[in-house]
């Protein structure tokens, strides 16, 4: 074993935190089984209790273990673990995991992450591993760790690797008889679904559905209002761009993805964000971006971001 994942099991075992990469965003982790763990997150990351935390699990066993997987949820599983799906499973009795991580419900957010570093960390620890995004609740997910907000290095065991390969969060998707809803879309789209699973139906759920409770909040906010899908930049606006096109900031432009790319965009998302927003301007002018694929992601990012 890796020293650092040694040490961030140690800092797991005592009921602290680690923040560590998966493909989709970095996690602020704990033990699911230790109830001041989990108070430990919702604390640190200023989230309302009423927001529900994902566990990250290493294999299907331990999550068969603990929650009911009915039929469609094994074709997901086969499909997309270890990936960038989240299942909403319910509980069976015998559940070690914390009644707090998801505000007392029995159903639960599951996924197995695939990372190398999140494996390792998972293969070593004896519990599955609470973990919300680590940023700071209504700001931008981190991709690198440099994205990181100070208040939440000094207060968890970091796990540092590259950039997370996609770029944006899980798929979150609740499974029923004859149809999949998803409650908040992610890197896995509805294509990719479709493509799949071509006669599978897919509803994509209310955003004011208390079933959906981290989709009423404003999220993915920059300090710099933002205007979305502009026709022109304003003198005092930098401009976030993707592909080719007729709009220029006296400032300055970061590209999502120069050849009107949607996984590079997606890539490239909370990374440019996150850049522009140190610059010096009044605002942020983003480009307009295909409502399709990952593009939808982006969009329903930027709309939260704009709240
Ligand atoms: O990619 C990801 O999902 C990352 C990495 C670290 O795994 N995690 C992540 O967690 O984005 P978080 O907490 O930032 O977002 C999880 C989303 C929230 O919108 C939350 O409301 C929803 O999933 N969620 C979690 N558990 C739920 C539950 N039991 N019922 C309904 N929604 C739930
Ligand atoms: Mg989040």
């Amino acid at each position: 074993m890796q020293k650092n994942v040694q040490l961030a099991k140690k800092t797991l075992e005592k009921g602290d935190l680690v923040i560590f990469p998966t493909e989709t965003v970095y996690g602020l982790g704990g033990d699911s089984t230790n109830q001041r763990a989990i108070k430990k997150i919702y604390n640190l990351k200023k989230r309302p209790l009423t927001n529900p935390i994902i566990c990250h699990f290493k294999n299907v066993e331990h999550v068969n273990q603990n929650f009911k997987i009915s039929k469609i949820d094994s074709l997901l599983i086969n499909l997309f673990w270890p990936g960038a799906l989240t299942l909403i499973l319910q509980k069976k009795l015998s559940s070690i995991i914390s009644p707090l991580v998801s505000n007392n419900s029995d159903l639960v957010g599951c996924r197995i992450p695939n990372h190398p570093i999140a494996i390792e960390l998972l293969n070593n620890v004896n519990f599955p591993i609470a973990a919300p995004s680590a940023n700071i609740a209504t700001k931008i997910s981190s991709t690198h760790f440099s994205h990181i907000s100070d208040n939440l290095k000094k207060n968890s065991f970091i796990l540092k690797s590259g950039s997370s390969s996609l770029g944006l969060e899980s798929t979150v998707i609740q499974t029923f008889n004859n149809k999949i809803e998803i409650l908040r879309l992610g890197s896995i789209t509805i294509e990719e679904l479709i493509k799949k699973i071509p006669d599978i139906k897919i509803e994509i759920r209310n955003k004011n559905s208390a079933l959906s409770p981290g989709n009423q909040f404003k999220h993915y906010s920059p300090n710099h209002p933002i205007r979305l899908n502009v026709k022109e930049v304003r003198n005092d606006e930098c401009l976030l761009n993707f592909g080719k096109n007729n709009l220029n900031s006296k400032i300055f432009e970061y590209n999502l993805s120069v050849k009107g790319d949607l996984r590079e965009a997606s890539k490239n998302f909370f990374n440019y964000l996150y850049l522009i927003d140190k610059l010096e301007c009044k605002g942020i002018a983003i480009a307009p971006i295909p409502d399709y694929d990952l593009g939808r992601t982006i969009n329903d990012r930027l709309v939260r971001a704009s709240y």
